[in-house]
């Protein structure tokens, strides 16, 4: 075989081992894992993987492998707790979370939030949103979790398409410590800092701005 051939053989083989680990992705997805406790992700997450906006189950699709994965072991090792997901989590391997969490990743993402929302601010909420407070030490949302808050990277997950509730539990988790798993606390210093009132309003522009194409 020359060289050529060897490397073209090697990124076709490189090409096919996410494949395959995305077929176990999906039967973890759809059936669960192997421990019976380790139950079917579909059954709260939705088919397509993008949560129950109702119930405030977070959608899964499209986001990082890295970060999912992520959540997995924190609630793993207790940086995260959660009465529903922490069982779930115990109960997969750590082959089953790579499987998972590889899956969920080349699931389609919820549309991308208004981009023109990165720019123009109309009143307090979306002022907090783009540009934060620094008065009280709060960077702009967008500023970490990417234009339109559709998230950035492999480590700052999107705000938009998520439910408003689910955002809200999660800002009041690092408030009342129940989450502790952010970098750096990049986290826990901005949902200190915020009211109640903010909290609750915040969450809803991003749970909205993903359906709005048009600045009222
Ligand atoms: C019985 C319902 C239920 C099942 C089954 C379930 N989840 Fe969840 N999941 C939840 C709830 C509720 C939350 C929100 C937890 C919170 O508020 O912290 C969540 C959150 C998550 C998150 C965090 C998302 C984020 O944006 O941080 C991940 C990752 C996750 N689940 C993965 C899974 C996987 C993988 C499976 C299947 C192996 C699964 N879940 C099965 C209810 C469920
Ligand atoms: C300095 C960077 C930074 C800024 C600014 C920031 N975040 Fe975050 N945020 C993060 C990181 C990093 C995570 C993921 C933490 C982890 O790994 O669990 C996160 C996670 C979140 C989550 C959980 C998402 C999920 O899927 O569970 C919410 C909700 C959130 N941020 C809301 C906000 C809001 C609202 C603002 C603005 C008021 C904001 N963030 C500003 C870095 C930031």
């Amino acid at each position: 075989m020359t060289p050529f051939k060897r490397a073209v053989l090697g990124s076709l083989l490189a090409l096919s081992w996410p494949a395959a680990q995305a077929a176990d992705g999906q039967k973890v997805f759809t059936q669960g894992g192997a421990d019976p406790a380790a139950l079917a992700c579909i059954a709260c997450h939705g088919a397509d993987g993008g949560g129950m906006a109702a119930a405030g189950f977070p959608r899964l699709a499209g986001l990082p492998a890295a970060y999912l994965s992520k959540q997995l072991r924190d609630w793993r090792t207790g940086s995260r707790r959660q009465a529903v997901m922490e069982p779930v989590a115990k109960a997969l391997t750590e082959d089953e979370i790579k499987a998972v969490s590889t899956y969920l990743a080349s699931l389609p993402q919820a549309p991308a939030g208004n981009l023109r929302r990165q720019q123009i601010a109309n009143d307090p909420t979306e002022r907090l949103a783009l540009y934060g407070d620094w008065s009280r030490q709060i960077p702009g949302c967008v500023q970490c979790h990417g234009p339109g808050g559709a998230g950035l990277g492999e480590h700052f997950p999107p705000l938009t398409g998520q439910p408003a509730s689910y955002l809200v539990a999660q800002l009041d988790a690092w408030r009342d410590g129940s989450r502790s798993n952010d970098p750096n606390q990049l986290m826990v210093g901005v949902a200190k800092a915020m009211t109640a009132d903010e909290i609750k309003a915040v969450a809803e522009f991003f749970a909205r701005s993903a359906s709005q194409e048009v600045n009222p």
